[in-house]
C-alpha cells in the first residue's frame, strides 16, 4: 500500500501532513510512501529529508495513493484526482466543508477528520485538535507581545524599573492554558476566566490567577469535556462583571469557544472603549466569528488606540512545530487504522468511528446534505 503527501494548496497553509522523522514508521509496517515534491519546504522539511528517511520524492503524491495524508480539506480538483477507493486523513473541518464531503464521498473516498477524534486518554496521541491549540495559544503571546508597545516582564534597570505587562486570558482550554504558560514566561501578570470551575485549578499551577467573576454557569462541562452554551443573560453578566478586568489588562486573549457554535460574544465595544490605548487584543476565536465585537477575522483593526488581531490558521505561523506535532497525531491515528498488513475498519470502535466522515459513498456526518 502507498501512502501520499501531497503539497498543500490552500491559501497560508505552510504545514504538511507527514514530517521525515516519521517515515520510518510507516515503512517499519511495510507502507510506501510518496512525498510531492517541495511538500515540506514551507515547513522547514527539505525533499532531500524525506529521501534520506525511505520516502520517495514524486511529482504526484496522490494519483497512485491509496491512502492520503492532508492538513487542509482536499479541494474539487484534489478529490477529482484522488483514486477510487482512497482512504483521506485530514483537517477536513467538517462543521462547515458540506460540499467537500460531498465530492468525497461521491469519488468513493473513505474520509477521516482529524477534528472529530474523541477527547479520552486512549486518543491523546491522535489529538490533533489539542496539538494545533498549543501552537495557536503560543503564538497568540508572541504576536501580543509584538505588537504591545511595552515590555512583557519586570525590569530593574538603571533606567528604573519597568512594571510587568497584565495579560488577561478569556477561555482557558489547550490554547489557554498554552497562553498563560507562554505569557508567565516571559514575565507578565497573567489571569484567566473560564466557564468551567475544574479550569481554576489549571490554571493556578500555571502560575496564573483564576479569575472569579462571581457568576455560576449552568452545567458549565459537557460528558465531552467540553463548554457548554450558556444562556444570553449569563453572557449579558459575563461580558459587564469582565469589563473590569479588560480595562486593567494591557493585553487581552480571549479562545473561548462552544462546539457547534458561533464563539460566544465576550468582549463588547464599549469594553474595548474602556481599555488602555496602546493594549492588545488577540481573538484566537476570529475562526468561529471571534469572542470581540470589533474582531474582523484575518485582519488586524486598531479602536481607540487598541490593537484588535483576529488571525486565522495560527498554526501555520509556526509551520515546522505545527507539522511535527500534527504528523505525529495523524501517523498515530493512522497506524491505529492499520492492523496486520492492511486498514482495519472497526466501525465499533469510537476512534474509528468517530472521525469517519465519508464512507461507501457516503456522507456520514450529521446536518450535512444528504
Ligand atoms: P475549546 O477550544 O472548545 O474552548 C476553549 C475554552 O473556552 C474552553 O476551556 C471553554 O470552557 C472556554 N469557554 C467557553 N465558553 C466560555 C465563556 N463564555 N467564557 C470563558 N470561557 C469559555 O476547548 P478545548 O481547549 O479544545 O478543550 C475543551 C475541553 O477538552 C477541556 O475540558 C479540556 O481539558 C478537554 N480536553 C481533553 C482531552 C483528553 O482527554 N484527551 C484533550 C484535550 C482537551
Amino acid at each position: 500500500m502507498r501512502v501520499g503527501v501531497p503539497r498543500e494548496t490552500a491559501a497560508g497553509e505552510r504545514r504538511v501532513a507527514l514530517v521525515p522523522e516519521l517515515v520510518a514508521k510507516l515503512r517499519k509496517v511495510s507502507l510506501d510512501v510518496d512525498v510531492q515534491a517541495g511538500a515540506g519546504e514551507s515547513a522547514g522539511f527539505s525533499d532531500a529529508l524525506y529521501t534520506t528517511a525511505g520516502a520517495s520524492i514524486v511529482p504526484d503524491a496522490a494519483a497512485n495513493a491509496d491512502i492520503i495524508l492532508k492538513v487542509q480539506p482536499p479541494n474539487a480538483a484534489e478529490i477529482d484526482a484522488l483514486k477510487q477507493g482512497a482512504l483521506v486523513i485530514g483537517l477536513l473541518q467538517p462543521a462547515t466543508n458540506f460540499a467537500g464531503l460531498e465530492a468525497l464521498a461521491k469519488h468513493g473516498v473513505t474520509a477521516f477528520a482529524m477534528e472529530r477524534m474523541p477527547r479520552i486518554t486512549r486518543a491523546q496521541a491522535m489529538d490533533a485538535l489539542s496539538a494545533m491549540s498549543t501552537v495557536s495559544g503560543y503564538k497568540a503571546v508572541l504576536l501580543a507581545a509584538n505588537h504591545l508597545p511595552r515590555f512583557f516582564p519586570l525590569l530593574m534597570t538603571a533606567a528604573g524599573t519597568i512594571t510587568a505587562a497584565r495579560v488577561c486570558i478569556v477561555g482557558a482550554g489547550v490554547a489557554g492554558l498554552q497562553a498563560i504558560g507562554t505569557a508567565k514566561r516571559l514575565g507578565a501578570i497573567v489571569e484567566a476566566y473560564d466557564t468551567r470551575p475544574a479550569v481554576r485549578e489549571q490554571v493556578e499551577s500555571l502560575g496564573g490567577k483564576f479569575i472569579d467573576l462571581g457568576l455560576e454557569a449552568e452545567s458549565p462541562e459537557a460528558k465531552t469535556g467540553y463548554a457548554t452554551a450558556q444562556s444570553e443573560d449569563f453572557y449579558h453578566r459575563q461580558r459587564a462583571a469582565l469589563a473590569k478586568w479588560l480595562s486593567a489588562a494591557d493585553v487581552v486573549i480571549t479562545t473561548a469557544l462552544v462546539p457547534g457554535r458561533k464563539a460566544p460574544l465576550l468582549v463588547t465595544e464599549e469594553a474595548v472603549h474602556g481599555m488602555k490605548p496602546g493594549s492588545v487584543i488577540v481573538d484566537l476565536a476570529a475562526e468561529q466569528g471571534g469572542n470581540c465585537a470589533l474582531c474582523k477575522p484575518g485582519e488586524d483593526a486598531v479602536e481607540n488606540g487598541v490593537t484588535i488581531l483576529g488571525p486565522l490558521n495560527l498554526p501555520s505561523a509556526l509551520p515546522f512545530h505545527a507539522s511535527q506535532m500534527y504528523a505525529r497525531t495523524v501517523v498515530s491515528y493512522l497506524l491505529h487504522l492499520w492492523r496486520d498488513g492492511a486498514i482495519q475498519l472497526d466501525l465499533a470502535d469510537e476512534l474509528t468511528r468517530g472521525p469517519l466522515v465519508t464512507h461507501q459513498g457516503k456522507n456520514l456526518v450529521e446536518g450535512s446534505p444528504a
